[in-house]
């Protein structure tokens, strides 16, 4: 249960790559502590500092995009606002020890992460490499 970078999802915009890397790292952390069956607040834990990071690189991402004059940036701001929102969701039920809706979760979450890497933030490399 863990993702392997593949180099083919960088951008290219040093800063971007930077939290993308670190957030498959904590995906990848989130996973350990599922699989070596860590407490519900250990996962938990874990989980927050992922939600809380992916927010701050949601941020970061969106200040770029505005910046430099992305003509996609409410699109791509309201798919990382789904996001977020789902995960809050999700937050409560892991809170209430589910482990078979814990592991749903690191499925959903390290899924949409990955796909929305290689797929939606390649489309402002164009707009953005050699500007950040
Ligand atoms: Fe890198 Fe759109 O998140």
């Amino acid at each position: 249960m863990a993702i392997t970078w593949n180099d083919s999802w960088n951008t290219k915009i040093t800063v971007i790559d930077q939290q993308h890397r670190k957030l498959v790292n904590l995906v990848n952390d989130l996973g350990e502590a599922m699989r070596v069956g860590k407490s519900k607040e250990v996962v938990n834990d874990v989980l927050t500092v992922l939600v809380d990071y992916t927010k701050t690189h949601f941020r970061a991402e969106e200040a770029l995009m505005r910046q430099h004059g992305y003509s996609e940036l409410a699109e791509h701001q309201k798919i990382h606002e789904e996001f977020v929102n789902k995960v809050s969701e999700f937050k409560l039920k892991v809170e209430s020890g589910n482990t078979v809706v814990s592991i749903a979760i690191y499925n959903f979450l390290s899924d949409w992460l990955v796909n929305h890497i290689k797929g939606e933030d390649q489309k402002y490399i164009p707009i953005l490499q050699g500007k950040a």
